[in-house]
């Protein structure tokens, strides 16, 4: 089993990341093999809306001076996805809606290799416009045939410089229910998928 995460703020170590790393612990405790990749920083177009991808049955994007194409083959063998973004202007970081616009784009037009995968939403913020965020990506994720498993409240984590999230002890505590809700679906699933009676 493998989830693969995406921080899509610029800040490396900042509160976006922290509140990943916290459910990737916890998945890593029932040998879920996890891996991070940073997205807020990086130079990412968006969808060229050229149709490319349709065309051809690459599993692959026609942009091809980013990183994008270097995540898919990750994204196609990982069973959950979790999206982290922080909070800007009451939406999520464009680097982060680049990677979800060319990568729903591609798995709709192509093979829907987004199907039944699971996934889950991270966001942190300072005050407000956080839960439009929550929304907006678990959309994305929905309109994909993924599955995604609750918590106990939306999965935000507040705080304004970096570091500041570790205080928000029952935002923290939210991303541990949902962590340990998604290996919970994780097991059950594809568990299920590698049954030989299924
Ligand atoms: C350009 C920009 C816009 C922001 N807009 C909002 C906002 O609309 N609402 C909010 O609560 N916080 C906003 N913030 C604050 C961040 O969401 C907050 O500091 C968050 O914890 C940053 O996470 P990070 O450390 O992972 O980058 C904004 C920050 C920046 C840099």
């Amino acid at each position: 089993m493998r989830v693969i995460a995406f921080n899509g703020s610029p800040r490396n170590n900042g509160n976006t990341a922290i509140m990943i790393e916290h459910v990737l612990a916890i998945l890593s405790k029932y040998n879920i093999e996890t891996e991070m990749i940073q997205v807020g920083g990086q130079v990412l177009r968006g969808c060229a809306a050229c149709g490319w991808c349709g065309r051809n049955p690459v599993k692959q994007c026609v942009i091809n001076d980013d990183p994008i194409n270097e995540w898919i083959p990750k994204i196609d063998a990982a069973d959950g996805i979790i999206i982290g973004s922080p909070t800007y202007f009451a939406n999520m970081t464009a680097e982060t809606k680049a990677l979800i616009d060319r990568v729903g784009y591609l798995s709709r037009r192509n093979s829907n290799f987004l199907q039944r995968k699971i996934g889950a939403t991270v966001v942190s913020f300072r005050r407000a416009g956080a839960i439009n965020v929550f929304n907006s990506i678990n959309d994305f994720f929905l309109i994909n045939q993924m599955i995604l498993p609750g918590s106990n409240y939306w999965t935000l984590g507040m705080g304004r410089e970096p570091g500041d999230v570790a205080s928000d002890t029952e935002g923290l505590k939210t991303l541990e229910t949902l962590a340990e809700n998604m290996a919970w679906l994780l097991r059950l699933i594809v568990g299920a998928n590698n049954d030989p009676l299924n």
